[in-house]
């Protein structure tokens, strides 16, 4: 595909879409499904998703059947992902057959058969979303896909779990829990060190004033999920695992793998502690590795289903 000289993180988004769904455990989701259909929320089933990107959890959850009955709704802080999500939305339910109808780009109806997904979008920051709905709106689901290692979780969890009715469910998926893994060794070295400090910066990360983000959030979540009274009815890791077939990476997974290779690029090229020439040699190698279709990249991550009070 050729090393890109520009990046997009709606197009990360939709790459990074494969590589979620191979990874998404499914003995969790297996449970997840058990769950839906033992619950005793009234229909439509009242569904909320935070930090939800361009919508590829909604999909995903339509084509595996999971969802049949619901109103689904997905904020994101970021206004221009939200966009997007609402151009991709009806052409991906155009190409699998579901009708789409709604007075807004924001606001859609998907129907296919026995399914009938009612799915609004939002651009709003998470906190400001709870503080308007708070006590005003309850959901019978809460999901987080790939979200949650980008907040403060002991003060995020009571905030999002004040928006589930009692006895509601959540579901969060693809937290990341502290390995980074680049395959073939470059330098065993260097290798670790850069892994260590690019972890690092996601435990130093500030957004707003606030720490936001944990490179260990998938084993800190037990704790965090218990400090809130929350029962946990299973866990299963969703390691991401990226490395290219016979005929090369599949979908656009090469491009997935040069965005990440660019984000720790990013993360780390102003930091003190490791030599500028040897993470720019570093990088370099790495998306050649990508060209040459020998790179493999593991990421480990957990999954987590359960319900609160
Ligand atoms: C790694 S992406 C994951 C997106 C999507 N869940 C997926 O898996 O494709 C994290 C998303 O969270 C959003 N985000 C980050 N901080 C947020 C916040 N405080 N409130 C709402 N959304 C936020 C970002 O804009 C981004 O789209």
């Amino acid at each position: 595909m050729g090393i890109p000289k520009t990046y997009s993180f709606p197009r990360y988004l939709a790459a990074k879409k494969s590589v979620d769904d191979r990874a998404i455990n499914r003995h969790v989701l297996a449970s997840f499904t058990r769950a839906l259909s033992n619950s005793t929320a009234k229909s439509p089933l009242g569904v909320l998703e935070v930090g939800a990107g361009i919508g590829t959890m909604v999909e995903r959850l339509l084509d595996w059947g999971v969802l049949e009955t619901a109103t689904y709704t997905a904020v994101d802080s970021d206004p221009d992902i939200i966009a997007e999500a609402c151009r991709r939305l009806p052409r991906w339910a155009a190409s699998r057959g579901y009708s789409h109808s709604g007075d807004c780009p924001e606001k859609v109806l998907l129907e296919k058969m026995d399914q009938h997904i009612f799915v609004e979008f939002e651009a709003i920051e998470i906190t400001d979303f709870v503080n308007r709905e708070k006590g005003h709106r309850s959901w019978d689901l809460l999901m987080a896909n790939a979200f949650l290692d980008l907040l403060d979780v002991p003060s995020s969890l009571p905030l999002l779990f004040s928006l589930l009715r009692p006895g509601g469910l959540f579901y969060f998926t693809i937290n990341f829990d502290g390995v980074t893994i680049f395959q073939p060794e470059i330098d065993p070295v260097l290798d670790r060190q850069i892994a260590t400090l690019y972890h690092r910066t996601m435990n130093q990360r500030v957004i707003a004033g606030k720490p936001s983000g944990d490179s260990c959030t998938g084993r800190h979540l037990f704790a965090d999920l218990r400090a809130c009274g929350a029962e946990v009815f299973d866990v299963g890791s969703s390691d991401w695992v990226v490395f290219a077939r016979p005929n090369g990476y599949p979908e656009d997974e090469a491009y997935f793998l040069h965005h990440i290779i660019h984000t720790v690029d990013a993360a780390l090229k102003e930091n003190p502690k490791v030599d500028a020439n040897l993470l720019a040699s570093w990088i370099r190698d790495r998306h050649a590795q990508v060209e040459e279709g020998v790179l493999v990249y593991i990421a480990h991550q957990l999954d987590f289903l359960g319900r609160v009070p």
